[in-house]
């Protein structure tokens, strides 16, 4: 991403095509949504500073911007997490990295974690389902982040990254079918970026 100063960049994720039951087609039009968050955070960015500039930073407008910011700024990283952690037909879990232990050691057994993940990501409502890592105790832990970011924790490493809002997968599923949906990302996640990002 280019800096904020200069504004930030949407990004190219041409490394998706051919994902398993996540059509190019639906993804094409995620890309466009998710072009729309980086839009806007510039925006955001550009008029907040316009109005701070001309010392209007106490006025309801101002207030109504700011309050947007974790929205369109949380709605443009998350996209960008989740597109990074897909690859057609994915990529396994290398079952003696770090991950795979780490994820064993705080869910028990990788069936527990996956059930656990895949459930919290057909909790109701629109959201994400996300593996995070605390950077205190190390340890992950699975969370419902609302919107884009209600529920996000300050500081908490995003691991694995799951859309579950509708548009994730209207074009290819039914409002009523989250759950293929799911099973379907489940099978396009690269294991070795969710890895990667892994804190220690
Ligand atoms: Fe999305």
């Amino acid at each position: 991403m280019a800096t904020a100063t200069t504004g930030y960049t949407a990004r190219t994720f041409s490394h998706l095509k051919g994902l398993k039951g996540i059509s190019d087609a639906q993804l094409e039009e995620h890309f466009k949504l998710y072009a729309g968050y980086v839009n806007n955070t510039n925006t955001l960015n550009q008029k907040v500073e316009e109005l701070t500039k001309a010392g209007k930073s106490g006025t309801p407008e101002y207030g109504e911007l700011k309050r947007r910011y974790g929205f369109e700024y949380c709605g443009m990283v998350l996209h960008e997490y989740y597109f990074d952690n897909m690859t057609p037909g994915g990529m396994a879990i290398d079952q003696n990295s770090k991950l795979y232990k780490k994820i064993c050691e705080c869910f028990w057994d990788w069936n527990t974690f996956e059930t656990d993940f895949k459930n919290v990501g057909k909790m109701r409502g629109i959201g994400w389902a996300i593996l995070f890592q605390d950077p205190t105790t190390k340890k992950l832990s699975n969370h419902f982040v609302a919107d884009h970011e209600i529920g996000n924790i300050p500081g908490y490493k995003p691991i694995l990254v799951m859309d579950v809002w509708e548009h994730a997968y209207i074009g290819d599923y039914k409002a009523t079918e989250r759950g293929k949906y799911i099973d379907a990302f489940w099978g396009n996640v690269c294991w070795k970026t969710a890895a990667s990002r892994l804190l220690d």
